[in-house]
């Protein structure tokens, strides 16, 4: 999108695209290659990054012949670890390919939220793109855009210059995090969200606790929208 071609896209979808991307690099895989289309996905992984591993979901659920779902838990070090994972789901992987006309495109979630927000120091303009779901905006994309706003208005010498939508993000997530100071769980509040509600409603709510492991993988991935592929540009996988 040409709005964004002037500044640095931060890509968020909480439940669960984005985790999962965080997730499986983290876990050591070498590259997540995001794609939209199912065919342009096996394509990927039989003919030009031959032995990559097939993530994703249609409907939630795991692709007839994929390696893995969108479950943040299957990507585990013993199945991810040097792998190339070609990935593809309903509408994370759509909103990183609507990033690709961005100078910088970085992958956000819960789990690396404060090395996103350290990396973003020093950029002059932020667009934080919620993935949401079929086009509509959800409360744990907002949630998380919040809490990015409200770190980098803390790291930052000067405050930045915010839109109502980032200053409502941000009002979002502060109220959040008071009931969170309070005792309440993030989980808590990503589970009454629609993503929650959604994954709930496929037996998936395990996926919203593992959304909701703040700053546990302080990585952060870039998507080279040159090479078509995420790799991590600070901090490193558990393989080093
Ligand atoms: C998506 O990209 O649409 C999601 O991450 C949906 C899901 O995980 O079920």
């Amino acid at each position: 999108m040409d709005e964004l071609a002037d500044g640095t896209a931060v890509v968020i979808d909480v439940l669960r695209a984005t985790t999962t991307i965080v997730t499986a690099l983290a876990a050591g895989a070498t590259r997540v290659i995001p794609c939209v289309g199912v065919e342009e996905a096996r394509w990927l992984a039989h003919e030009r990054y031959r032995g990559a591993r097939l993530g994703g979901e249609r409907g939630g659920l795991t692709i007839e012949g994929f390696d893995f779902g969108n479950s943040p838990a299957e990507y585990m070090a013993e199945h991810i670890a040097a792998k190339t994972l070609v990935f593809t789901t309903t509408n994370g992987t759509q909103a990183l390919r609507h990033c690709e006309r961005a100078k910088e495109v970085l992958i956000a979630s819960f789990l690396n939220v404060a090395a996103v927000a350290q990396q973003l120091v020093d950029r002059q303009v932020i667009h934080l793109v919620c993935a949401g779901t079929d086009g509509t905006i959800t409360r744990e994309d907002v949630l998380l855009a919040g809490a990015l706003v409200v770190q980098l208005c803390e790291l930052r010498v000067k405050d930045p210059t915010l839109n109502d939508e980032a200053e409502l993000a941000a009002d979002a997530w502060r109220e959040t995090r008071r009931s969170v100071a309070d005792g309440q769980e993030l989980a808590y509040f990503l589970r009454q969200s629609r993503g929650g509600q959604n994954l709930a409603a496929i037996g998936h709510e395990t996926d919203v606790t593992a959304a909701a492991r703040v700053d546990c993988h302080p990585i952060v991935p870039r998507y080279d929208t040159v090479t078509g592929e995420i790799v991590i540009v600070a901090g490193h996988s558990v393989a080093g």
